[in-house]
């Protein structure tokens, strides 16, 4: 059947507007919120070789990279087993060492990524268990890993991805979880996590009610500028770096992501009163080292906007802020996310671009 945009005028704004659905499409028959339960089927033979690893590797590209950078924490948590996180050119180009006990992960929506296929490949050579997270059932991706998990996010047509990537995040999450059921110490974050994942899609079709004003700030402060910082830690390292990539593929405006540790080793001189800042500054455990970096960047005068929770009261009334619901740790990138993926939306508009098919760019990249 063909895929209609319906009421929407591109196939990125209906993919952002999906989420509250693609994302419990990822979530059903597989996660029982009643028992706290998660059931991946593809996985569950593979279990016991998976928790025995010596490492795991998350092998992807673009988007899905990110997905990849934004569960590192929550997996190396619940797993305790040493995790890296690679681009699937740069492991191919550094032919990286993989071993008959090491685990890999190929995240893709497209399933079809040449990088990623041709690491998937390296690795099978190497004897490593291959697991496949994608969207597109019988892709390549799909049929050659020994076991996998299907996103079912639905079909993806705008160029840039926004509803893989928080369906993808979902999945992994489901992993971890799934991994670390046999862990008694792990149970009460283990259940936390479950029951936050509950609550997120409600909390995303929240934020997509903050559209309008999302619209008018990217008109008053961001529409006009050359360039864009996106700041955060942790695990908004992630969502720094896939709001900024987000920005630069659809509206073309030079954007960057920045893990706010490294401000000091260089960004800093980037700062002055002209560089619009967006910091990403939900209260988790790294919060006070984020508020310092933004201090460090009004003391310079840089103009921030801040994505912080709702109730965040510590913020100077003279700052801009786009407020969103709080959710764990782990997984408010699902939610801080979204503001980015809209904000991208509009600056693409208004720069005139054909966001769905942004030149230069492919839905997915079948050659090296
Ligand atoms: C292309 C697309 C991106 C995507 C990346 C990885 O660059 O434009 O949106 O994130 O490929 O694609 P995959 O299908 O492997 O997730």
């Amino acid at each position: 059947a063909a895929i209609m945009k319906g009421q929407f005028d591109h196939f990125m704004q209906k993919e952002i507007y999906e989420q509250p659905e693609s994302v419990v499409n990822t979530m059903r028959g597989r996660i029982n919120f009643d028992t706290r339960s998660v059931t991946l089927g593809g996985l569950k033979a593979y279990l016991p070789v998976i928790r025995r690893c010596r490492r795991l590797l998350f092998v992807a590209c673009g988007t899905s990279y990110h997905s990849c950078i934004a569960v590192r924490g929550v997996f190396e948590e619940l797993t305790e087993i040493p995790v890296a996180v690679e681009l699937a050119s740069d492991f191919l180009d550094r032919r990286t060492p993989v071993f008959r006990d090491d685990v890999a992960i190929f995240v893709s929506q497209s399933g079809e990524t040449a990088d990623t296929i041709l690491a998937m490949r390296y690795c099978l050579e190497r004897g490593a268990l291959c697991v496949g997270v994608v969207n597109t059932v019988g892709s390549t991706l799909s049929r050659e890993t020994h076991s996998g998990v299907h996103i079912n996010a639905g079909p993806e047509i705008g160029v840039a991805s926004t509803k893989a990537y928080t369906s993808q995040y979902i999945a992994l999450v489901m992993i971890a979880l799934q991994l670390s059921d046999d862990s008694i110490s792990k149970e009460a974050r283990r259940q936390e996590i479950i029951d936050g994942l509950h609550d997120i899609p409600a909390m995303i079709k929240s934020v997509l009610m903050m559209d309008k004003a999302l619209q008018q700030l990217a008109k008053e402060t961001l529409a006009k500028e050359k360039s864009l910082l996106i700041m955060g830690r942790g695990y908004q390292y992630a969502t720094c770096l896939e709001g900024a990539l987000k920005i630069k593929e659809v509206s073309y405006m030079h954007s960057e992501g920045i893990l706010a540790g490294e401000l000091k080793h260089g960004p800093l001189a980037l700062i002055d009163e002209h560089l619009p800042v967006i910091f990403i500054m939900t209260k988790d455990s790294l919060y006070p080292k984020v508020q310092s970096a933004l201090a460090q960047v009004m003391a310079r005068k840089g103009q921030p906007i801040v994505i912080c929770n709702e109730d965040d009261a510590t913020i100077d009334p003279a700052v801009r802020t786009i407020r969103v619901p709080s959710t764990v740790d782990c997984l408010q990138g699902l939610v801080n996310v979204i503001p980015l993926q809209l904000l991208s939306y509009h600056l693409a508009i208004m720069n005139g671009v054909d966001v769905d098919f942004p030149r230069n760019l492919a839905k997915a990249v079948t050659v090296e």
